[in-house]
């Protein structure tokens, strides 16, 4: 897959959108299945830099197109569902070309509303247009950091039932930001306190950092029998190898965490790909010469854990006593790591290959799914 014209010089826009497209469809095939009414809240709406006026390289126009698929597919399985979306925008000119676009698409469908002006003052508005109990997904994709990311902002919303959140957080200023003075109070606004990562290495500090904001983040949401869950992924800069902002994904449901991840593993790849292409074309703009292969094209889907770490993982929880790997656990384990599905299950394929693990109710040939979480299998350590 090659990154659109239209994204050329904001790769990172195109990954964040494969994301947010990938992970919609599936959601709202998921949660149609038993709600009548979903709403979807894009928060920093722009359009911002769109390619196009027809905004299909913006995340109005993607959420627009996949709520539209969604419906027709969910009258198909004898779903009416209603889809109810809300726009917010604080620049003029960006405004004025949402409003636009809406009235040259009119959504027969969908209801679309917006609202002019600053996230951080209409919140109260927005939870009222939300309502209390329709199941709502909140995307908050600011340019800045300042009155959004911060718990005490975030926590009106985090205290609604029944909502999801895909959060960019902005890692790229946080790094910077968080052991200067300057900054201590907007650290303790993000963090609930001043984060310290005195000599931790660069990807230490990254996972230090993201952890503690997932914590504060599901700290927030209020009791409930289903537990918090969150997960992040990062989104490099173009042609730099360095974390430009993490995608946070919160959710109180297991499956919602398993299919964000599946997202992110195909993602993962269309990621390499894309910055392959990107430092590509930099260098190209240097040297003033096309290379003889395309960058993009050599690019293979890579293991994203390192399988001896994730096979030690599997040797620590697992048991000689039988115990059932369902859903619930899976997720525990994706959330817990950051690792993929796959890689959990390459592991213990090779566990099993080399006679340290057993699947119980393991049946016929098995290539790539040695354990089948949505059976709830029961797996065991083998003694040695
Ligand atoms: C990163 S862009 C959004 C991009 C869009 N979500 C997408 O993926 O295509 C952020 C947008 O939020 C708007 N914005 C900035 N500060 C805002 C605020 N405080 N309240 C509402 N909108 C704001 C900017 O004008 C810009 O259009």
């Amino acid at each position: 897959m090659h990154v659109p014209e239209s994204y050329h010089g904001r790769e990172q826009a195109f990954i964040k959108h494969q994301l947010l497209e990938t992970y919609l469809l599936r959601l709202f095939m998921i949660i149609g299945r038993h709600q009548n009414n979903i709403r979807y809240v894009d928060c920093f709406s722009g359009p911002w830099q769109e390619g196009s006026d027809n905004l299909q390289d913006t995340s109005i126009g993607i959420a627009l197109r996949i709520i539209q698929n969604c419906r027709e597919g969910l009258k198909k399985m004898g779903r009416d569902v209603k889809f109810h979306t809300l726009f917010i925008e604080k620049d003029k000119n960006s405004f004025q070309k949402l409003q636009d676009y809406l009235a040259s698409v009119p959504q027969q469908e969908i209801s679309t509303k917006t609202l002019p002006g600053d996230f951080f003052e209409l919140r109260e508005s927005i939870l009222k247009w939300c309502g209390p109990d329709d199941f709502t997904f909140f995307f908050i994709d600011p340019t800045g950091w300042k009155n959004v990311v911060e718990i005490p902002t975030l926590t009106p919303f985090l205290k609604r039932s029944n909502s999801e959140f895909l959060i960019n957080f902005m890692y790229d200023f946080v790094l910077r930001a968080h052991n200067q003075e300057l900054f201590r109070e907007d650290m303790q606004a993000i963090f609930g306190e001043v984060p310290d990562t005195e000599g931790l290495t660069p990807e230490e500090k990254e996972e230090y950092l993201l952890t503690l904001y997932r914590k504060r983040l599901k700290e927030i949401l209020p009791a409930s029998r289903k537990k918090p869950r969150a997960v992040s992924v990062p989104v490099l800069k173009p042609t730099i190898d360095r974390t430009l902002y993490h995608l946070v994904y919160l959710t109180r449901h297991p499956t919602g965490i398993i299919v964000f991840m599946e997202a992110s593993e195909k993602l993962d790849l269309v990621q390499r790909r894309t910055r392959a292409q990107a430092k590509q074309e930099k260098r190209e703009a240097q040297s003033h010469q096309i290379e003889l292969f395309q960058s993009a094209d050599h690019i293979h889907a890579e293991k994203h854990a390192d399988p001896d770490k994730v096979k030690s993982y599997w040797l620590n929880i697992l048991t000689t006593s039988p115990h059932r790997f369902g859903i619930e656990e899976l997720a525990d384990m994706l959330e817990e790591t950051g690792w993929f599905e796959s890689d959990f299950q390459a592991a213990f394929g090779d566990l099993e290959k080399e006679g340290k693990v057993k699947n119980l109710d393991a049946t016929g040939k098995r290539r790539t799914k040695f354990v089948h979480y949505g059976k709830s299998e029961r797996l065991i350590k083998v003694m040695s």
